[in-house]
């Protein structure tokens, strides 16, 4: 049996963790976190392996076959390096890293070992996308109208900008990336952030922007907004949007939840999407508003994890949605409106 091993066992990790207890076919042998209790428990719950607190003695002990890498956004670098050089196949979390050189670096080794490498862009294998690229196909998309408003997470790095990178690149790249995916390579950014809304007596030690709007240009004429926040207290969030407008038809994208399409009638769009959107997912009318509804149905992040595990198996990664190097670029996307609003000034987006 393929050895798989964890570092990082917080939030996210916890969240693979759950995917891993059902793959009955993969040994889980080894976790490692600098909170060792952490490790520990996922050692108990998983009923095999060993804890570790610090990686290296786990690489060296476990020799695993693939590696899940879920650490802060600022911890990165050594460990991929590293696995890079004794060619492990890895999946880590975005984002990637938060210094462009670091993320460019690595990008670069991953590619000069040909290294099986995913990330952690889940949203990507939701059902969702299969009618959402139907209507691509369909409708010469113009413009796009993004948001995403919520509150603070809480874990500590995320208060600060230097150690999260701001909620644009910690939270809404995911919205980033299916800009990417859908509509190809952005060209140029213009970021504005705000600050002062969220007090230091609700959140000791905030000091990162409370909410962003970018605008993006893409290089095939596209031309996009992205509004997102942290600021929202209870009933003011409004989770994570995108309405995608051309001339006769638009889409309604809410991530990781449902597209909605209205300007072109079921029997236009329906014979494609049958058979590739299942269950709940089935397209239907919407008898208020008339579009067609196409609801997420499956569990895209398990698939997202077994994708990367059945690549690391088969040293095949064609299937994998979240190559590293993609990923890389959507990083870059993400880091190109920091710069942005650190310059005040328009940034090209640069591979
Ligand atoms: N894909 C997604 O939807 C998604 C969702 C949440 C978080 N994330 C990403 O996952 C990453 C981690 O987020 P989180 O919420 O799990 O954070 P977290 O703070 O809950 O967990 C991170 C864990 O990593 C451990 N750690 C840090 N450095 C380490 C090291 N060198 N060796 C071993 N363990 C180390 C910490 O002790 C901690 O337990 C972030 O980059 C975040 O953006 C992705």
């Amino acid at each position: 049996m393929k050895k798989l091993a964890l570092i990082g066992c917080g939030g996210i990790g916890s969240y693979h963790f759950s995917h891993f207890l059902q793959f009955k076919d993969i040994e889980l042998a080894g976790f490692c976190d600098l909170i060792i209790g952490r490790a520990e428990n996922f050692v108990k719950r998983a009923g095999s392996g060993k804890a570790y607190s610090y990686w290296r003695t786990m690489l060296d002990e476990v020799k695993p076959d693939m590696v899940f890498v879920c650490i802060p956004p600022t911890c990165h670098g050594v460990i991929e390096f590293e696995l890079i050089r004794r060619s492990i196949p890895f999946f880590v979390e975005k984002p990637l890293a938060l210094d462009p050189d670091l993320a460019r670096e690595l990008n670069r080794q991953v590619a000069e070992k040909k290294l099986i490498a995913a990330s952690g862009f889940q949203c990507r294998y939701d059902n969702i996308n299969d009618a959402a690229f139907n209507f691509l196909k369909q409708e010469k998309v113009l413009t796009v109208a993004a948001s995403r408003v919520g509150g603070i997470p809480d874990v500590d790095w995320w208060r600060t900008k230097s150690t999260s990178g701001g909620q644009l690149v910690e939270q809404t790249i995911h919205q980033l990336d299916i800009l990417r995916y859908f509509l190809g390579e952005p060209d140029t950014v213009y970021s504005v952030a705000s600050r002062g809304y969220i007090t230091q007596d609700e959140c000791p030690g905030y000091l990162s922007d409370d909410l962003s709007t970018t605008l993006i240009t893409f290089k095939s004429g596209v031309t996009a907004t992205m509004m997102t926040g942290c600021y929202s207290l209870n009933g003011a969030s409004w989770d994570s949007k995108m309405t995608f407008g051309g001339r006769s038809a638009r889409m309604d994208y809410e991530l990781c939840g449902s597209t909605t399409i209205y300007g072109i009638a079921p029997e236009d769009i329906a014979a494609d999407v049958e058979g590739t959107v299942k269950g709940d997912g089935t397209q239907r009318r919407n008898e208020n508003e008339q579009g067609i509804r196409t609801n997420s149905c499956i569990d895209y992040g398990t698939l997202c994890d077994r994708t990367f595990i059945d690549a690391a198996i088969s040293g095949d990664g064609s299937k994998i949605r979240s190559p590293y190097a993609d990923a890389y670029k959507t990083v870059m996307f993400a880091l190109a409106c920091n710069k942005s609003m650190e310059t005040g000034l328009p940034v090209k987006v640069e591979y």
